[in-house]
């Protein structure tokens, strides 16, 4: 940036500034100008070929990307802050959240040399259709609601999850002190204490604000539920695509009754159901090719021949399913379960061998994975995989046969369940420990089974 102090006065104050200093956060600021080639400091010139405005140069910023490089000991991601870029959105802010360091330049007048940013920068985002007079503004937007999304960074009263775009739904209405103010009372069931009347109305309220200000996300929200609904004939079979769509990981690409595709654009998988082998052949070229790279397809029924010949699939493992659909939340009697944190990371990694240490920092990062402590010491834990299972169950063997588990999935249920989602997870065929503990808790298990295909 060439306002560095812009970009620090912003981020000081506020729950960002409390962020930096609780060390969940830090922002360095680089002023171009400090690598200016020029002896007065210039860092822009006038375009070529004519025209009004002046065009920052591609040096002194490609000699800041180098200090930073330098610096950071990788390649970062460098994120152009310009209307010419993708439409920023909480999905975006999500990706972002992801990653251990992040770059935004911010250019000033008529825009940057575009060698440089040839060379330089891996994404190009826009706040939306305007311009401002510089990247600054824009940058900080998006900081912030990346930052947000770290965890610590709110409060547990602050939740991230539960509000508006998690679901395309936006957010119902909030009251607080006094009951009455301006003659306005605050609705009746919110002081009725009864939290599933409290959810019901709220999700109501989410859904009459959504159709009267953003009838697109209406829409949209509209033809998951509709799918949801659907499925949930057989929710058992179903709860994974059903999860998916409700929490907001999943697009749909092809919905004819039950016959559905899924695709998690963030983590390049899919999932399918077809009841006939005339829907499956035209689902089969909609499955975006990033799932026949590296991902993997979860199908129900009996197509896995089909499926893998088509994405050159190899692997395949049988599951079943497992979700928790009663009523009342679990007992949870250990009680020092905490939200892990990137300092964990090792100890996760060493002990889960299902996924690399790059998963496990991101999983942890997403803030979905979970310790149990005994006497202060770290022994077991549980997580929420990508897809929105839950998994990743593990338990020091010293510390077995105590009902560690068991807390640490009641925890996770609980704390799903209060977010209004069905928790679930896939149990690989054979592991009988882990069918013994689902019905223990009282999960419901799939008799048809599942398939992740993979290659
Ligand atoms: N720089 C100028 N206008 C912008 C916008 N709308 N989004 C991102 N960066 C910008």
């Amino acid at each position: 940036t060439l306002f560095p102090e812009m970009i620090r006065d912003g981020f000081e104050t506020s729950i960002t500034g409390r962020a930096v200093e609780k060390g969940l956060l830090s922002l360095e600021t680089v002023n171009i100008r400090d690598f200016s080639v020029n002896k007065h400091n210039r860092v822009d010139d006038y375009p070529y070929g004519g025209g009004a405005g002046m065009v920052m140069q591609a040096e002194p910023i490609y000699r800041a990307y180098e200090a930073l490089v330098e610096k950071i000991g990788k390649k970062p991601r460098v994120i152009y802050m310009t209307p010419q870029g993708q439409t920023f959105n909480q999905r975006i802010a999500e990706d972002l959240a992801k990653e251990e360091d992040l770059v935004f330049l911010c250019g000033h007048y008529e825009g940057i040399d575009e060698r440089v940013l040839e060379e330089v920068v891996t994404d190009y985002i826009s706040i939306g259709d305007y311009v401002l007079t510089g990247g600054e503004l824009a940058a900080m937007v998006v900081v912030d609601a990346v930052a947000r999304l770290v965890p610590g960074v709110l409060n547990n009263d602050e939740s991230a999850e539960t509000e508006s775009f998690h679901n395309d739904l936006l957010e119902y209405p909030q009251y607080s002190r006094p009951e009455e103010w301006h003659g306005k009372k605050v609705p009746e069931v919110l002081l009725s204490g009864n939290h599933k009347k409290i959810n019901a109305w709220r999700l109501e309220q989410s859904e009459r604000r959504t159709e009267e200000r953003r009838p697109d996300l209406y829409a949209k929200y509209q033809e998951k539920q509709k799918v949801i609904k659907k499925l949930s004939a057989k929710k058992r079979i179903f709860i994974h695509m059903m999860e998916t769509l409700s929490r907001g990981l999943g697009e749909i690409l092809y919905a004819e009754g039950k016959n559905v595709l899924i695709y998690l654009p963030e983590i390049g998988n899919a999932m399918l159901n077809a009841e006939d082998e005339e829907h499956l052949e035209k689902m089969l070229p909609l499955i975006p090719k990033a799932v026949s790279g590296h991902s993997i397809v979860t199908v129900t029924d009996r197509w896995n021949e089909r499926v893998s010949e088509i994405l050159g699939y190899h692997g395949s493992m049988l599951c079943s399913q497992a979700c928790y659909t009663r009523g009342e939340p679990l007992p949870v009697r250990h009680k020092d379960i905490r939200q892990l944190t990137v300092e964990e990371v090792p100890y996760v990694a060493e002990h889960y061998h299902l996924g690399d240490e790059i998963y496990v920092r991101e999983r942890i990062t997403a803030g979905d994975v979970f310790g149990i402590y005994i006497e202060g010491k770290l022994c077991g834990f549980i997580g929420c995989h990508n897809d929105g299972s839950m998994g990743m169950l593990y338990v020091e063997d010293a510390y077995r046969r105590q009902g560690l588990a068991a807390s640490l999935e009641g925890y996770l249920i609980n704390k799903q369940r209060e977010q209004g989602m069905i928790p679930y997870a896939h149990i690989v065929n054979g592991n009988e420990a882990s069918v013994q503990l689902q019905e223990r808790l009282g999960l419901n298990l799939s008799d048809p089974a599942i398939w992740w295909l993979y290659n």
